[in-house]
Parts: structure tokens; sequence; C-alpha cells
């Protein structure tokens, strides 16, 4: 049965991913094309504790789709952790007539958002975007695909120069702790080697995975890191490889905050106006407490609980053994 729900507000929180924008002009045009009040809540969870909260209509969200960033503004909010701070954003939702919420951002704005439900009855559905790709219940999280294209582009003029000096470059890629970005631009830009946050990696290993190289003349080489390595960060590892292994000239990059913006590539587009709309659909059919996701090629709903439990990524053996075998 459909539930009364006559106002709809979106939001953005956690780290920005390219897609975010797609996924809200499909959420608010989705919603009044069923009837629905939409609003925007502005800097996540921090607007709606702060009264930011603006009406929407569909020319709100006209040529938005190709950018990255979000036109909503995001924040980590640590306010809205609080029984006060969550008290406040109901207040601010009622005042509006809002009954439920679409939330896109990664595990901790799920995280908010499904104690918000529990404590204040908002039906909420989230949308997963980071470009870690690391929920459980989707396939693919917004943002990921235009994250690697740009990784994969900036590997790419590395390895000219890299190869071009004879040096061994290390690159830093964001992933606190999902090593997914790490390893598959490891594959698809040809590393030497690769650091993930999910595996013990020691130097001395690493040492001679780089010697092996240097066995058969390779002369240069590209060791990706992830942010999250537990030895600690590019520079960390870059200073204590070269103290045991210096036959070449040493460099760093650190890629950072350049994976999360961009305009976003084709798949995340598409990606994000399907979620974004079956996200809507979610809530006006009754649904609640729910992703929606991408599993195989269909969309696919996820409990919250059930995706904040699970870790998504599960590193990919094949692609780690690859990165030793096809790099000799
Ligand atoms: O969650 C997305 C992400 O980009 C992580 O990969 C990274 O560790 C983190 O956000 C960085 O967050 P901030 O921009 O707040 O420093």
């Amino acid at each position: 049965m459909r539930p009364n729900i006559k106002n709809i507000a979106v939001l953005t929180s956690g780290g920005d991913a390219p897609g975010m924008n797609a996924c809200i002009r499909a959420v608010v045009r989705t919603g009044i094309y069923n009837g629905i009040n939409m609003f925007g809540v502005l800097q996540g969870y921090q607007g709606l504790i702060t009264n930011n909260i603006i009406p929407m209509d569909a020319r709100s969200v006209s040529n938005i789709i190709h950018m990255g960033g979000t036109i909503l503004k995001t924040a980590r909010c640590l306010e809205f952790k609080t029984d006060e701070g969550m008290a406040l954003a109901y207040e601010n939702l009622k005042a509006h007539n809002i009954d439920a919420l679409v939330v896109i951002g990664g595990d901790g704005t799920f995280t908010g958002a499904r104690r918000f439900a529990q404590k204040h009855g908002v039906h909420v559905i989230g949308v997963p975007g980071t470009i870690d790709n690391d929920l459980y219940g989707s396939d693919f999280t917004l943002g990921y695909d235009t994250a690697m294209n740009t990784v994969i582009e900036a590997i790419d003029k590395i390895r000219d120069t890299a190869d071009a000096h004879d040096r061994l470059f290390f690159v830093e890629v964001m992933g606190r702790d999902s090593g997914c970005i790490a390893l598959r631009s490891a594959v698809a830009c040809g590393a030497e080697a690769v650091l993930l946050p999910e595996k013990e990696t020691s130097i001395d290993d690493l040492v001679k995975q780089l010697g092996a190289g240097a066995v058969t003349k390779k002369t240069s080489s590209i060791v990706i890191v992830s942010e999250g390595h537990k030895q600690g960060g590019a520079y960390d590892i870059a200073k204590h490889v070269k103290e045991k292994f210096d036959h070449y000239d040493t460099k760093v990059t650190i890629l950072g905050h350049l994976q999360r913006g961009g305009s976003p590539s084709s798949f995340d587009r598409i990606l994000a106006s399907r979620l974004g709309y079956a996200a809507v659909n979610e809530l006006l059919k009754g649904s609640s407490e729910m992703m929606v996701g991408l599993r195989g090629n269909e969309i696919a709903l996820t409990s919250l609980d059930e995706a904040l439990t699970e870790h998504n990524f599960k590193l990919e053996s094949d692609l780690l053994e690859m990165t030793h075998v096809l790099s000799i």
C-alpha cells in the first residue's frame, strides 16, 4: 500500500563523489513526476540541524548531470551523532512536513540514517555514494568508476616519466579502509606492487618483489599504496624501501582529493540516475531503512543493517596474484 508521503527531502553527506549531482537530479525529478513536494538539505546532516532546507523544483536540478561535487554541499557532522542534534534535526523536518529522506553517501551517512529512522520514525532510503566502493549490497557505489578513471589517467602519466628517468614511484591512492581502488588500479596500470589496508605486506617482501624486477632488467617501477596501509602512507613506505633498496631514484606522488572531483563517467551518470529513481519509487512503495544498489545489472534492495555490518570489498585473490605474475 502506498504510504501517505507528500514531502521528501534529499541530502548528500560524507565525502563527495562524482555522480551525486546526477543522483540528486533523478531524486528530485522522480518525486515531482509523482506529485511529491521536494526539498534539498544543504550540508548533509548539518543542514538538518541548522534548518538549511530549501524547496526544489525540476529547474533546481537543470544542467547538473555532468558536474562533480554536490550542489547540496556535504559535511561530516558530529552533532548528528548526539541525541540532542538528532532531535533538532527531527524538529526541523517536521516544521517542513517532510515525511521521508533520501540520503546519498557512505557508511557514516547510513549509520546516521538508520539511527534517525529508528529513533524518530522517519522513512529513509540510502543511495551508496562514495569513491571507495565499499558498501555491501551494491557491486558499485556512485563515484567509484570516475575515480578509477582519474587514477588510471594519472598513473599512466607517472609511468611515462618513471620510464624516462628510470625511477621508482610510490603512488598513494584513497581508501582508508578499502583497497578496492588500489588493487584494481594496480592491475589496470600494470603496477609492480600494491599495498592494501586489508593485507599485511612487509617492507622485506616488497623489497624482494622490486629486487626480482631489477634482476630481470626492469628500469622503472610503480608501487601503489592505499592510504590505509598499516605501515603508513606512500612517503613512509618510500623511506623504508629506500633504506634497503637503492637501485632507483625514488619519487612519491599522493593523488589525494583530485580522485574525488571531475565530471562523472557515463557509468556513474547512469548508475546515479537509476539509483535516484529507484530510491524515490521505493519510498513511495513504503520501503524504509533500505539501501538501493546495483547487483549484476539489476537494482537490488539491502537493509541498512546488512549494508553496514558486511564488508563489501572482498580482496579479489586473482587480481592480487596477477599483480605479481603480470609485472615480471
Ligand atoms: O570515503 C571517501 C574518502 O575519499 C576516503 O577514500 C578517504 O579516506 C576519505 O574520504 C577522506 O576524507 P576527507 O575528505 O574528509 O579527508
